[in-house]
């Protein structure tokens, strides 16, 4: 074997589903240069920190990890193959110029619009160190080799599928638009490719990524607009593909087509990850939500008629600048409301350069942290229930993967709950009826039902 083909790449990934995604095409970029991927980060010739900027502390993990790794590669002495470390992802974008100063030991540093350039960055940054967080003109995804099939038959059953990326929308908290830029459709067809060959190495459901999936206006052959209802038509028209969601959703872009392909479309998966943030009117202003509370749950019946066991799941921030009580106990209104299967909840955080960071009445700490107690409790308890109301009901789980114990099998039910069933592993890749006999903190537990028809 040549050297080249001994090369190891150990990538860490923070962050969000594109993070994900966006590591495993670094993984396929790479692949196509020599690098096989590796677990263990003491073989690698290659460490690539793939970074979230969100939330402060997720920035901050950054910094203390390339320590970490600085003490790993300087132990290892000199007689020990050369190690590269790049840092990938959100912080890079935000602070590349910062990470160059802040942590010398690092070679390379690249945004997300420039992971098509990998392999020839990585090359560079053997001689000197590398910095590249331009927004290119080309079209990164034009230039990402597809998802390759061994490599998608290892990642299992399901798969992220990026079809749009960036935001316009400018909420006043949010780093997104600064760190992803601009919003930008895939073409249909590069969708439509990379779902087919994601199908045919064996994926039965896909789950399309965007910062902001339901704003996807990706460009047809003939040169149209297709939106994210659309889109789903067309991929729930390839064999072998069985299940289709889509994360995450703003308000604004939840259009009629879309709302109708949950009414149409058994491949399109009733859970829905749309967020509010906030139940208070005036909260939304400030943060430029530009949707009131009262919008968002029309929207919510109407969605509700058109898919009448839709469980929904969001977002929210507590303690946004000028937050009273009153403005937080509408957001439990809400989340009563709405009666979530799920939601994600998180302490306001300030974000260098976004507008919210200028704002006068930051809420002080504690509050936030008490604030977002009482939320969850409130999240909780409704995630209980939902779980709790599943007990009985028999819906289709796609078996994944083993269990944690012998004899055991794991999947998802439609609403991605995980559910745990006593099965045997041979039936990993199938999609079977399943009775909920119970539920624990966050799964449920099953039996397959057979000679029985399908309850959903
Ligand atoms: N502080 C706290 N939470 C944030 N989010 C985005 N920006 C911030 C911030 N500055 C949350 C939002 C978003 C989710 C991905 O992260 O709820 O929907
Ligand atoms: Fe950030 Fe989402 Fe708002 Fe865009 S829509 S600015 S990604 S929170």
């Amino acid at each position: 074997m040549s050297e080249t083909n001994t090369k190891k790449v150990f990538i860490k990934t923070y962050g969000c589903q594109m993070n994900v995604y966006d590591s495993d095409r670094m993984t396929d970029a790479l692949s196509e240069h020599g690098y096989a991927p590796t677990t263990e980060m003491g073989e690698a010739d290659l460490v690539l920190l793939n970074t979230c900027h969100i939330r402060e502390k997720a920035a901050e993990k950054v910094y203390s990890e390339l320590g970490r790794i600085r003490d790993f590669r300087d132990e290892r002495g000199p007689g020990a193959k050369k190690m590269l470390i790049g840092v990938a992802g959100c912080v890079a974008q935000a602070e590349g110029d910062e990470i160059m100063r802040r942590a010398p030991a690092v070679d390379l540093v690249f945004g997300p619009q420039s992971y098509h350039r990998l392999p020839e960055l990585v090359a560079k940054a053997g001689a000197e160190r590398v910095i590249d967080t331009d927004f290119p003109e080309e079209d990164k995804f034009a230039h990402l080799p597809q998802p390759r099939r061994e490599a998608t038959i290892k990642r299992g059953l399901t798969a992220f599928l990026t079809v749009q990326e960036g935001c316009d929308k400018f909420c006043s908290f949010c780093v997104v638009p600064y760190t992803r830029g601009a919003e930008v459709s895939r073409p249909v067809a590069q969708v439509i490719a990379e779902a087919r060959a994601l199908a045919d190495a064996g994926v039965r459901e896909v789950t399309l990524l965007g910062q902001n999936v339901n704003a996807y206006h990706g460009l047809n052959d003939n040169g149209r607009s297709v939106g994210l209802g659309e889109l789903c038509h067309m991929l729930a028209d390839i064999e072998g593909l069985e299940r289709i969601r889509y994360t995450t959703s703003h308000p604004r872009d939840m259009d009629d087509d879309l709302i109708a392909a949950h009414r149409d479309l058994d491949k399109l998966m009733p859970y829905l990850h749309l967020p509010i943030q906030s139940g208070s009117d005036r909260i939304l202003k400030a943060m430029n939500r530009r949707h009131t509370a009262a919008e968002y749950l029309e929207l919510i019946e109407k969605i509700r008629e058109a898919r009448p066991d839709m469980a929904l799941s969001g977002d929210f921030i507590v303690g946004f600048p000028g937050e009273t009580e009153e403005d937080f106990e509408a957001t439990l209104d809400i989340v009563r409301k709405v009666g979530y299967a799920s939601a994600f909840s998180f302490k306001y955080s300030t974000r260098p350069g976004t507008p919210g960071a200028e704002m006068d009445d930051q809420v002080p700490e504690p509050v936030k942290a008490e604030r977002l107690e009482r939320l969850q409790a409130e999240i909780n308890a409704l995630q209980t229930a939902f779980n709790a109301g599943c007990v009985g009901m028999t819906f289709p789980v796609l078996i994944e993967k083993p269990g944690r114990n012998p004899g055991q099998v794991a999947g998802r039910s439609p609403y991605l709950q995980p559910v745990h069933i006593e099965a045997d592993e041979s039936l990993i890749g199938q999609i079977l009826p399943v009775e909920i006999t119970g539920t624990a903190k966050n799964s449920l537990s099953g039996t397959i039902v057979t000679g029985k028809a399908q309850a959903v």
